[in-house]
């Protein structure tokens, strides 16, 4: 049986809208390379009631509780085995676990994978690239590959996919771009804003808020020692702030309404990744064995330009862009 999608189909203005003027320049790269300039269709969000009722579904059922309740069963005191060096779940980041437009949206990844990877130099399977985020950042051990856990959050992954037509570029699927200011991100500004807008949940020491019986989030840590790891992209400005754009306060966005601005949104994440003031668990290995193929954003050198570790972190981002193009040489980011 063919599955069925829902799709929303959203008014002509209020994609126009959305999708607002200002942001083409500016674009964030497309990380789904297969998709590349496919025109944008409708969003595709997966309807559970269809999971199907057989072997395969109830893997796929115990997969997207794996997204949901990550801690639970594969956290530091996980009832399926001890994985995770956190108690934060996958659907922190992937919100809906991985089915929410622009929250690292997770329906096209059972199609990206094999891909090369520039962090680790080598092509990943799909299972690696999901231990990839068991180890950045949930700071964790990978899953073993032929696991029950890893096996259900690929049938789970690969029964969202069946969602979306293969290789299409659906609204969503990206995250929302932001428009790079010719300065550079200020962690400054970013406190007053954090203190403002975002310290009512995550706490002013960052440290999120534990659930009552300590198993796992209510509100989960930004920064700290259970917090993710640099090596995490959450960690790099750019690719934080288009998720924040969408996503965060929590209770102050909705799709379609971001609440923080492009500067607004790089800012905070200037001052949550600030790592002279805010403390991470450290990475175990030094990635991108290519300099040349480190995203603009990324700010552990070598890099293949001569532009700081200052600038790489918190910009002005621009003429980076233009240096880099003017070369030749990939800009990513
Ligand atoms: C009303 C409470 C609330 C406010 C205010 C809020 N958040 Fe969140 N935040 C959440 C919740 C809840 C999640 C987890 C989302 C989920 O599981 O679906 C989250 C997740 C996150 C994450 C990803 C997970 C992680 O811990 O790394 C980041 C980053 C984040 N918030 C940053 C911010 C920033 C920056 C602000 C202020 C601009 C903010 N939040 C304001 C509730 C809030
Ligand atoms: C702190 C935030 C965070 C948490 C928690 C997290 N991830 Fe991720 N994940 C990311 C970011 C950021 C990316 C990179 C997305 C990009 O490059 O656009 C990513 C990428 C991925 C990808 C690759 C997507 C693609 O199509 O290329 C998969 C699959 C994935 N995560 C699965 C998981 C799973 C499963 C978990 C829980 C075990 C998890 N992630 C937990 C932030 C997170």
């Amino acid at each position: 049986m063919k599955l069925r999608a829902v799709i929303i189909l959203m008014m002509i203005l209020v994609m126009a809208w959305w999708v607002a003027p200002g942001c083409e320049r500016a674009a964030g790269k497309d990380t789904a390379k297969n998709a590349g300039g496919a025109p944008k269709t409708a969003m595709v969000i997966p309807d559970t009631a269809q999971i199907p009722k057989d072997k395969f579904g109830e893997e796929v059922r115990y997969g997207r509780q794996l997204l949901l309740n990550t801690a639970y069963y594969i956290g530091p005191d996980g009832v399926a085995g001890h994985y995770l060096g956190n108690k934060m779940n996958c659907t922190n980041c992937h919100q809906d676990a991985g089915t929410k437009p622009y929250s690292f949206n997770l329906l096209a990844s059972h199609d990206n994978y094999p891909q090369y990877r520039a962090r680790e130099g080598k092509i990943l399977t799909l299972a690696e690239r999901v231990n990839n985020c068991i180890m950045h950042p949930h700071n964790g051990r990978p899953l073993p590959l032929d696991s029950r856990e890893m096996v259900a959050i690929l049938s789970y992954l690969k029964w969202i996919n069946g969602f979306v037509q293969k290789g299409s570029n659906f609204e969503g699927r990206q995250n929302l771009v932001v428009g790079l200011p010719v300065a550079a991100a200020s962690p400054e500004r970013g406190e007053k804003i954090f203190m403002e807008s975002c310290a009512s949940c995550h706490g002013k020491d960052g440290a999120g808020q534990l659930n009552a019986e300590k198993t796992t989030y209510v509100y989960p840590p930004l920064w700290g020692m259970q917090a993710y790891q640099p090596g995490s992209s959450m960690h790099r400005i750019i690719k934080m702030a288009r998720w924040l754009k969408a996503n965060m306060p929590y209770n102050k966005v909705a799709l379609g309404k971001p609440f923080l601005t492009d500067e607004q949104a790089l800012d905070v994440a200037a001052f949550i990744n600030n790592d002279a003031i805010h403390q991470r668990p450290r990475p175990k290995s030094f990635e991108y064995p290519e300099a040349m193929l480190k995203p603009i954003d990324y700010d552990r050198g070598p890099f293949s330009d001569s532009f700081s570790v200052a600038q790489h972190k918190y910009g002005p981002f621009q003429p980076i862009i233009e240096w880099r193009k003017a070369k030749g040489m990939p800009v990513d980011y």
